[in-house]
């Protein structure tokens, strides 16, 4: 009980000591209210923005066409491509397994089980023929031939955008 003639300031608050204030209280209320709105306020600007996914170039240049002697079938691993050439002419054959997109390997001889020249992709082990025929599963498509063109420098240039017939050749 305080004295009398002692000022307000001078009570013993003692008892209060631990308690939470009712400022603190509110403006803890209020932070916590105020988070709520501007996280998904914030998440739905970040909406606005798609992630991107910024793939490589679609066209390739892929050397000159004396690079590629008649009758081969030339594995290129960066691009991911074979560049095949017979009397006909010029062809791009995609090297991307159409099952979860690994990069077949070069084609191989004919053996006891594949009678004609193949590509085994390492990672499930479908099998493909050089005109893209799915030999083995689990791969669902053949492998796409590209639009090869020549540019005006000489140079081949493929457009892996543009996915065309097999029978579609560049004449050289
Ligand atoms: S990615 Fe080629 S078989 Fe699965």
């Amino acid at each position: 009980m305080p004295k009398p003639g002692s000022s307000p300031e001078s009570i013993d608050n003692s008892s209060d000591k631990g308690r939470i204030s009712r400022r603190v209280l509110l403006g803890t209320g209020w932070c916590g209210f105020l988070l709520s709105i501007v996280g998904p306020a914030l998440a739905n600007i970040r909406f606005l923005f798609p992630n991107v996914v910024y793939e490589g170039p679609t066209l390739l240049k892929v050397g000159r066409p004396e690079d590629y002697a008649s009758g081969t079938i030339t594995f290129l691993d960066e691009q991911r491509l074979f560049i095949m050439r017979d009397p006909e002419g010029l062809r791009a054959l995609s090297a991307i397994c159409t099952h979860l997109r690994c990069t077949t390997g070069p084609f191989m001889p004919p053996t006891a089980e594949w009678k004609e020249d193949h590509s085994r992709c390492p990672c499930h082990g479908s099998i493909f023929a050089k005109d893209g025929r799915v030999l083995q599963g689990p791969a669902p498509r053949p492998l796409e031939f590209y639009r090869v063109s020549l540019a005006p420098d000489g140079r081949l240039v493929v457009d892996t955008a543009a996915v065309v017939d097999k029978g579609d050749v560049l004449k050289v």
